[in-house]
């Protein structure tokens, strides 16, 4: 079965004190779009069709070499922006309460140095790529499309999308100011239920 573009849980203007609607729009309508199509494309007359996504990142090595890239690229791309649009919402911002709360604040201190450690992976991270809290509370910054599957480890928590499609429009080329508008729209119920999950 091929795979579809999820609908957002809000309008593409819904977060627009930290990304604006024309962001959002063309982000998930064109450029998750695009993820989505061609990952169908490369996948098309291989029998991989009915595999789960998380299955076929998980396991690049098993594809045939000839769509491995193409997988890794746009599958990476369908799963993490798929995760993305969860892990905002128009009520988002502020701080994790409960178990999420006490478990980063054992790791960092305080809620304040971890985002202050995540923003620098985030603003640090060379190119394009994702910037990902694990289950295990670690941080973990990797290029283009690639996501923690990739590496045999478990769904991240949270992640964030630093490519300059993302920002640029609004940021220009300050991915800085990016980053500190993001946390204002961060979903931390979906992400603590991710981790009581994980748990
Ligand atoms: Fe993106």
């Amino acid at each position: 079965m091929a795979f579809t573009l999820p609908t957002l849980g809000y309008g593409y203007d819904a977060l627009s004190r930290s990304i604006s609607q024309d962001i959002m729009q063309l982000h998930h309508s064109k450029h998750h779009q695009a993820y989505v199509d061609k990952l169908n494309t490369a996948l098309e007359g291989n029998g991989r069709a009915d595999d789960s996504l998380t299955d076929l990142l998980g396991k690049l090595e098993d594809l045939p070499e000839d769509i491995r890239t193409a997988v890794r690229n746009n599958g990476g791309g369908h799963y993490n922006h798929s995760l993305f649009w969860q892990w905002m919402s128009p009520s988002g911002g502020g701080e994790p309460t409960g178990d999420l709360s006490a478990a980063l604040g054992e790791k960092y201190g305080d809620f304040q140095s971890f985002v202050d450690e995540f923003s620098a992976q985030a603003t640090g991270l060379f190119g394009s790529g994702w910037v990902w809290l694990q289950p295990d509370l670690s941080l973990l910054a990797l290029p283009n499309q690639d996501n923690p599957l990739m590496q045999g480890l478990d769904a991240p928590l949270l992640g964030l999308d630093v490519w300059e499609h993302a920002y640029y429009l609004d940021y220009k080329n300050v991915r800085a100011d990016y980053i500190k508008a993001w946390w204002d729209v961060v979903d931390w119920q979906a992400v603590a239920e991710r981790y009581q999950h994980a748990s």
